[in-house]
């Protein structure tokens, strides 16, 4: 039986500052506290995050989120069993800015030090939520990310298939744009396409001709695009009803791209008959109702329990990094102080290189 361990997390490889504790025991995992300050109004002018502000923010906060996530789980720097970090994929100052706050912590307390790969941590959530058994199969769907992958392991992803081009998520904050909907893109759409028809407009299912599990999101948006632009041409503006057309027919097909490609992806994971058979999604794209009742629908078919983490746990966090790295530390991983910052880090060393396989694009 593995023993109790409580580490400190830390994460900071975008805009958001953030420390947990976390403790992991034979009969489970606790969430002791998880702080999170985002940077939106630091970068908001500027209309996407600023790396070098980023690294300042970053740097200012990391000790007031560890103090915080210390003081709301009553604990002291004595209790913990070692600290994780993020040491990458990301925006370098700021993974910098992390790795150094955890090197001083870790030298000032002897603790051992634990670098985490961010998508490592992503990927590995629902072992912390819902404890599932290696290997699952892993759908992370964000505004910078999206990608297949079988999760064998703390430091074992094969990579099946990802977008080419832009990420899901990117392409809903965009349609936002093109029809005047705020951001986050996201919801916005997902309510005004409630409303919506999604046969009126006809969009294309990219790369749904290809085998594989690979996805391609940039045409659709181009599509959107000319669509608005003939509707508007034809009624001297866009009515409501027709913009929630063009909301539902969008949203229609991504999600019948991803649950297509889910499909396959499944099949993969299924012949390697697993035995507790596991579908997790995450990433804020995660939250689009009618995309999770459709991946919900496909597991059942498929005889896999389907699992969405809280949102909370799905978007960037410090929880997620403290559990990766009692992961790592069970399988007797440890740092030292030559523990780098890396921009880049793939999960999948052998998959070839993709968009968004191993590089955090607006946000992983
Ligand atoms: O995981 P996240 O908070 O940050 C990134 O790592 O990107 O995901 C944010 C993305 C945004 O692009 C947002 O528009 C999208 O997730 N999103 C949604 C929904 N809620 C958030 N996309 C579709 N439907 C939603 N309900
Ligand atoms: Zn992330």
């Amino acid at each position: 039986m593995d023993s109790t361990l409580t580490f400190l997390g830390l994460e900071s490889s975008c805009d958001d500052t953030a420390a947990a504790i976390v403790r992991a025991g034979p009969g489970g995992a606790e969430i002791l506290s998880s702080v999170v300050a985002g940077q939106t109004e630091l970068h908001a002018a500027f209309g996407g995050v600023v790396p070098e502000i980023a690294a300042r923010a970053h740097a200012e906060k990391l000790d007031l989120c560890v103090e915080e996530a210390l003081a709301q789980s009553g604990l002291g720097l004595g209790d913990l069993d070692g600290i994780a970090v993020t040491a990458g994929p990301g925006l370098i100052g700021g993974v910098m800015s992390g790795v150094m706050c955890a090197k001083g912590i870790a030298a000032g307390s002897g603790l051992p030090l634990i670098g985490v790969n961010h998508l490592a941590g992503h990927a590995l959530t629902p072992r912390l939520t819902d404890a599932l058994s290696y290997p699952y199969l892993m759908l992370l769907v964000s505004g910078g990310h999206c990608q297949f992958l079988i999760a064998r392991g703390p430091e074992a992803f094969t990579r099946l298939g990802g977008t080419i081009d832009d990420a899901p998520g990117e392409a809903f904050d965009k349609t936002a744009k093109l029809l005047g909907l705020p951001q986050p893109g996201g919801p916005a759409v997902e309510a005004e396409a409630a409303a919506g028809d999604p046969r009126v407009f006809a969009f294309p299912r990219p790369l749904l001709d290809r085998p594989g599990c690979d996805m391609s999101f940039s045409g659709l948006k181009t599509a959107l695009l000319r669509a608005r632009d003939a509707a508007v041409a034809e009624h001297g503006g866009l009515p409501r009803g027709l913009r929630a057309d063009l909301c539902a027919g969008f949203q229609a097909a991504v999600c019948d791209v991803l649950v297509e490609k889910s499909r396959r992806a499944l099949r993969l994971y299924m012949a390697e008959a697993p035995s507790r058979p596991a579908f997790a999604v995450a990433g804020g794209v995660a939250a689009n109702r009618v995309l999770r009742a459709a991946l919900e629908t496909l597991s059942a078919d498929f005889g896999a329990e389907f699992v969405a983490p809280p949102l909370r746990l799905c978007t960037d966090n410090a929880a997620m990094i403290a559990w990766a790295g009692i992961e790592r530390f069970r399988m007797g991983a440890r740092d030292g102080m030559d523990l780098s910052a890396r921009p880049r880090w793939p999960l999948d060393q052998t998959a070839p290189a993709l968009l968004g396989s191993g590089k955090k694009g607006a946000k992983a």
